[in-house]
Formats: structure tokens, sequence, C-alpha cells
């Protein structure tokens, strides 16, 4: 075993150097936005909690009488113990708020992307996909063994001209993007994407995993005004402003008849846990009663933004810029000592020379704290970023 040891002391010595050595920091979550962390009490802007709802009684009290009543794993896959009656109904409800016929609930948004872009998409296909597309939207493409084509960032017309070059040599095209990107917070043009998909024959596929809850009404990024966009492949997440866990696509009852039967994810995994779908099952009656809540973290997002003299955010993800690796990392330990948890994000997450602070805002962040991370995030960071930094933004 020696060369195994050998090879990974290698690799870690090539990430060191590099500054993008990962290292696992022990933290607890308490209620709000208060995490605990070597003894000391910090607000996070980290968490993509965005509603506050894994905290909230009533979910967590669905949570807790799931778990009473059914015990707490799910035992096997859908298919061999049983389908719970509780997976049903989230699915109903996620189809009703995504207007789709249906829905099929996987065990993460990751296991999704890879159960659902290989039960579409194979060899000798295409799927054309944003540049800045999640690494699980990436990860599904490569395991579907298709051509794998990226479009300029959020650029139509480059992936127009992409499919009038390529889209005669393939029988199928995946249209692949994020709703919300996760890492600049940006929405994806799906009115126009939707529009292109139809032109060409393709099939759009938006991964909102972080639009769900916060955008569009609650409802997603393909619902934000002024038009609706015509997704016919909606996946995302239950782990983030759901607070629970597990993923979801909604699309018509083919489509999810077809990924029931042929997504590996779905067939060879075990189902969700049934405390988890009822709580997302209770998270996402919050969503629909109460649109005011869901607008509460664009709105503290764009406050902050405000106050830190940064360009008007669309959603809740609101990026710094700072270039290097190192420069992200010394702003986030600052930050830290300030007594703001606010994460560094570094290649691979993000491109080179784009290493930036990720905050992220939730319905119950105290403003004046956001008012006193914006003037610290404006005069002790950008002010003394490099100019190449501030043009980015
Ligand atoms: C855009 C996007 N898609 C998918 C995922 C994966 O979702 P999950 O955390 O449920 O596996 C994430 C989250 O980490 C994400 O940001």
């Amino acid at each position: 075993m020696q060369s195994l040891d050998e090879f990974a002391t290698a690799k870690l010595g090539e990430l060191e150097r590099s500054s993008l050595r990962r290292a696992l920091v022990d933290t607890t979550r308490m209620p709000g936005l208060w995490v605990l962390r070597d003894g000391r009490q910090l607000l996070s802007f980290c968490c993509n909690d965005y509603l506050n709802l894994s905290h909230h009684p009533a979910v967590k009290e669905a949570a807790i009488a799931a778990l009473r009543r059914y015990g707490v794993g799910a035992g096997a896959s859908r298919f061999v113990s049983g389908n719970h009656p509780l997976l049903g109904e989230l699915e109903a409800r996620l189809a009703r708020l995504k207007e789709t016929d249906t829905a099929c609930v996987f065990g993460s948004g990751y296991l999704a992307n890879l159960g659902i872009i290989p039960a579409l998409i194979g060899r000798g296909d295409l799927v054309l996909i944003d540049e800045l597309a999640h690494a699980c939207l990436w990860a599904g493409a490569r395991l579907a063994h298709a051509e794998i084509v990226p479009f300029r960032h959020a650029d139509v017309r480059h992936a127009d001209a992409l499919l009038t070059e390529l889209r005669r040599h393939h029988r199928r095209v995946l249209i692949a993007t994020d709703g919300v990107f996760s890492m600049d917070g940006d929405i994806a043009p799906l009115p126009s994407l939707a529009a292109l998909a139809q032109r060409h024959d393709a099939w759009l596929m938006s991964d909102d995993a972080h639009g769900l809850g916060v955008v569009g009404g609650g409802r997603g990024s393909n619902f934000v005004a002024p038009s609706k966009a015509d997704v016919p492949l909606q996946m995302g997440t239950l782990s983030k402003a759901l607070g629970a866990y597990g993923g979801y696509l909604c699309a018509s009852a083919a489509v999810v008849d077809l990924i029931r039967n042929r997504a590996r994810t779905v067939i060879y995994s075990t189902g969700l846990p049934p405390a988890m779908v009822a709580a997302a099952i209770a998270a996402l009656d919050i969503i629909e009663r109460d649109p005011a809540y869901a607008a509460l973290p664009l709105a503290k997002a764009k406050a902050f933004a405000r106050l830190a003299r940064l360009p008007e955010p669309v959603s809740p993800i609101v990026p710094v810029l700072l270039g290097e690796a190192e420069a992200s990392l010394k702003a986030s330990r600052f930050l830290e000592d300030e007594g703001f948890l606010v994460v560094a994000i570094r290649p691979p997450t993000v491109p080179m020379g784009t290493a930036r602070l990720r905050l992220t805002f939730t319905a119950q962040h105290p403003d004046h704290e956001v008012e006193r991370l914006a003037a610290l995030v404006r005069t002790r960071i950008l002010a003394h970023a490099p100019a190449s930094a501030a043009e980015a933004q």
C-alpha cells in the first residue's frame, strides 16, 4: 500500500502549494443562522438553508412524527421494499408547484443529475452545457457517454451557433444549465434557451437547486417574471430552501415513467428516509402559503449589495470576486475574526483566477448584521482588492 499513500501525499502536497487543499472544520448549526466553531459563535452567510426551514418547528415536527411512525431509513430501493406513500404525496406537491404532470424524487440533487441524463441521452447524442453549470450536471453528462460541448456562460447566441453547426450530427440533444447559478447567483436566460431548444429540436434541462423556494414567487427560476419559461426537465433539490434532503425531477408523465424505469440512481439506490420526505412536504406547505416569506432572502441580498456597492443580485447568492485563492482565504479568515462565517470558493469549484467569497442570504439574517458585514466587505476587503477583481465583479 506504500505507493498508494505516496500518491495521496504527493497529490495533497500539490493542492497545498496552490492553496487548494480543503479541510473539514467541525461546525455545529444552531437555530437561526448561528454556528459554533472552535468554541466561538459565528453568524453564517454560507448556508443554502435560504428560508431557515431546517429549524422551522412545523418542518421538524413533520420529520419527527414520520420518524416515530415509519422508522429511520427506507430499508431498500423503492422498487424492492415498496414505494412509501409519502413519496407519491411529495411528488404530486412538487409537480403542482412546478406545473408539470408529475415528478420523481431522488436520494439527492447530485444523484438526480447522475440518473436523469444517462437515462435520456447516450452515445452519439450531444449535451450542450453552460460552461458554469454545476459539477453534477457535468458528471451526469459524462456518465451518459454523449459528446459534451460547453457554451459560453448564459450566451444564447453562442449556444445557437453551436447547435446550427452540430445539431445534424446527433440524434438527440440535451441543453443543460443551472437555473440559478450556484457560485455566481445569476439566473439562466431560460425563456430564450427554451425557444432555442424548440427551434433545434433539443431538450432543455434546468437544475434549479438554488431557485426553488427563493425566486419566481418561490416556484423557481423558470417562473421569474416577466415570462414563464417552458422547461420540460425541471430538476432540483430538497436540500437547500426546503431545509431537508433529496433531489427531484419535475416533467411529463411519460418522461417521469421512463426515468423511474431507467435512472440507475432511482432503481439501485435506497429510497429517501420517510422523515426527509415528510419534512420536504411541510416545507412546501410554508413556501406555497407564504410567498412574501420566500421573497425575504433576495431582499436581504439586495440590501447587502447596495451597501457593499456591488451589482444588484437577482438571487440570494452574492459573489465577491477576489481573483486569487489566497486572497479569498485571507478575506474569509478576516470575516471569521469579525464573527462571520463566509466561505472562500476556489478552483476547481470556480474557474482559475476567479476565487471569491460566496455569500448566501436567508430570510432570518438580522438586518443590522447584514449592514455590518456590508461595511466590512466594502471598506476592508474590496477597498484592498486588485483592480482586476473589481472589474470582474
Ligand atoms: C446547482 C446545484 N445542483 C445540484 C446540487 C446538488 O444537490 P444536493 O446537495 O441535493 O446533492 C447542488 C448543491 O450542492 C447545486 O448547487
